[in-house]
């Protein structure tokens, strides 16, 4: 594993049981590292098996296929020790887009966010606590006066800002967030994104962050990677990818992007991909320093 990674993950495969002989393959042959303190942005189409890639990372899923590392832990290992497993509990979170789905409707908000710092012995004393959770609040841009409340009694745009402040009070080594903001207001995506751009800055954590909007993305991330049909097909520097983007993929999903001038908007034409009939040989390539595309021949 490269010195300055955080994560690797080498030749991930996985596929989704549909029943006792039928699979679907979800992710193929995926391989990327996330570098210590930097943010990934992973971008591709519904169904692309971005959140499979989440779910293998966080290790909600076993892949089929190939390994991942986080740091110096091996988490496909068929055992991992317990120190470890402690380790990555307390080090890496996520962030779903219906995290709020998750929070226990019989706690409190304050209990909601205490509770993970004290199991992990976080938290200080009880005053400095109370200090974190209403700072952590302050981020997402709640009042201190929901603490009391129960999640039942708050709106679920709320709810998503709570579940993302429980995410950040663990002060993860790795963040990984699954469309953490796609249920919030505009208004509000903009100051959560902000938010963790300034967070990501102040504490260097490391950060993959897959979302649909690639403004968003583009805003945020220090390099992408886009996946569509289970295969990640490109992965370059930002400013790379989106200025020359060179996977027929990406370059039909980059000309999705809304243009901000409508005359400009109506006028031009979205360019369609289609994944070749039958592919006889695929090679992932670095054409650029640091920028890897998915060469594919095909058979004819
Ligand atoms: N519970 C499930 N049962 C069957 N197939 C599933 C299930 N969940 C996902 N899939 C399939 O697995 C593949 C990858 O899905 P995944 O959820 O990882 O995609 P995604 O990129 O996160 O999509 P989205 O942008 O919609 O969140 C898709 O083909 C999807 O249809
Ligand atoms: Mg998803």
């Amino acid at each position: 594993m490269p010195q300055n990674e955080l994560v690797r993950v080498e030749h991930l495969t996985h596929r989704l049981r549909l029943t006792r002989k039928l699979f679907v393959p979800a992710v193929s042959d995926v391989s990327f590292g996330i570098r210590q303190g930097e943010i990934l942005g992973i971008v591709g189409e519904s169904g692309s098996g971005k959140s499979t890639v989440a779910r293998c990372l966080m290790g909600i899923l076993q892949p089929a296929a190939g390994r991942i590392w986080v740091e110096d832990i091996d988490i496909t290992a068929a055992r991992i020790p317990k120190a470890d497993r402690q380790r990555l509990q307390r080090e890496r979170q996520i962030i779903f887009q219906d995290s709020a789905s998750s929070l226990n409707p019989r706690m409190s908000v304050r209990r909601i966010l205490s509770e993970p710092l004290c199991i992990h012995g976080v938290a200080r004393g009880k005053a400095e606590r109370e200090r974190q959770l209403v700072q952590n609040l302050g981020y997402v841009g709640l009042d201190a006066g929901i603490l009391d409340a129960r999640p039942s009694e708050l709106s679920g745009g709320q709810r998503q800002r709570v579940s993302i402040a429980r995410a950040l009070l663990m002060e993860p080594k790795l963040l990984i967030a699954d469309e953490p903001i796609a249920s919030l207001d505009v208004s509000i995506q903009a100051q959560i994104v902000n938010l963790f751009r300034h967070l990501q800055r102040e504490h260097g954590f490391t950060f993959l962050f897959i979302a649909h909007d690639l403004a968003m993305v583009e805003f945020l991330c220090d390099r992408v990677g886009v996946m569509t049909r289970g295969r990640l097909v490109e992965l370059a520097p930002t400013r790379a990818l989106y200025d020359h983007p060179l996977h027929p993929y990406t370059r039909a999903l980059l000309a999705s992007m809304p243009i901000p001038d409508p005359r400009i908007e109506r006028e031009r034409e979205i360019a369609v991909w289609r994944e070749p009939e039958s592919v006889a040989h695929r090679e992932w390539t670095q054409v650029e320093p640091e920028h890897f595309v998915l060469l594919e021949q095909s058979h004819d």
